[in-house]
């Protein structure tokens, strides 16, 4: 990681995805920090390929990254960029914010906002790493289709008041280049603060799978952000992926 990350932000109307524009813009050499905002998104991408609405009035943006880590740490930044957003979100509108393994951001169980990583590796070495934050800030989510997995809501709905997005924007990117700095020292210190703001660990979960399903207590993450599950019969499973439903 570099020690001091200058942001350079590419403010658009409306793109395909800010993944992708990003992304052109790390292919042709853009420094870590570049940033791309965009007001909407046409065919903005969610984790698995998923579908992301991203109508105007939310917070669309994607930042280049270029950690010195080896591929198998980049899953950590999803958690690390998580915290730094949940806790965007808390100074700006005093909601209280959670996080969801391994990428939701919640408010009250409906889901407001998810990070999505995506990186571009050589050889065993990073290249790249574009790192989605999608939040549903001045948004009726009441037009959301009802087939998303998780039921929606936006920042404004919850706050019962227009949030300023800049100020958000601003907090978020404040956040994630400080706890991004910081991973120099050691991930031990954004993995308690995840902890702190998980609302998972401790509870009974299931995480789901392709053909596959685990049904036990989350104990811990780890530092790859995988998540550890301990099921009826006291055997812990490291799970790297999946989609996680609270079961109480
Ligand atoms: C998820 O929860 O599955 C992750 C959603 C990430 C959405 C953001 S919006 C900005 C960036 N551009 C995209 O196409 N996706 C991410």
């Amino acid at each position: 990681m570099s020690s001091t990350m200058t942001l350079t932000i590419n403010r658009l109307d409306e793109v395909s995805s800010t993944q992708e524009s990003a992304k052109q813009l790390a292919e042709a050499g853009a420094v870590e920090g570049t940033v791309v905002v965009a007001r909407t998104q046409e065919r903005g991408r969610g984790r698995l390929g998923r579908r992301w609405l991203s109508p105007p009035g939310g917070l669309w943006f994607s930042i280049v990254l270029r950690p010195t880590c080896p591929p198998a740490r980049v899953a950590g930044l999803t958690l690390l960029a998580a915290v730094s957003v949940a806790n965007a979100v808390r100074s700006v509108t005093k909601i209280e914010a959670g996080i969801k393994w391994p990428n939701d951001i919640l408010i009250g169980g409906r889901k407001v906002g998810g990070i999505l990583t995506e990186m571009t590796a050589e050889m065993n070495v990073v290249k790249y790493v574009v790192l989605g934050v999608g939040l549903n800030v001045n948004i009726d989510t009441s037009g959301f289709p009802h087939d998303l997995l998780m039921p929606a809501t936006s920042l404004k709905e919850e706050a019962g008041r227009q949030v300023d997005l800049e100020k958000l924007l601003k907090t978020c990117l404040k956040n994630l280049t400080a706890d991004y700095k910081k991973l120099g020292d050691g991930f031990v210190e954004i993995l308690e603060r995840w902890k702190a703001l998980s609302v998972v660990i401790g509870k009974k979960v299931k995480v789901s799978q392709p053909g596959t399903a685990i049904e036990g207590k989350a104990v811990a993450v780890h530092a790859d952000g995988a998540l550890e599950v301990v099921d009826g019969e006291g055997s812990s499973h490291i799970v790297h992926a999946g989609d996680l439903s609270i079961l109480r």
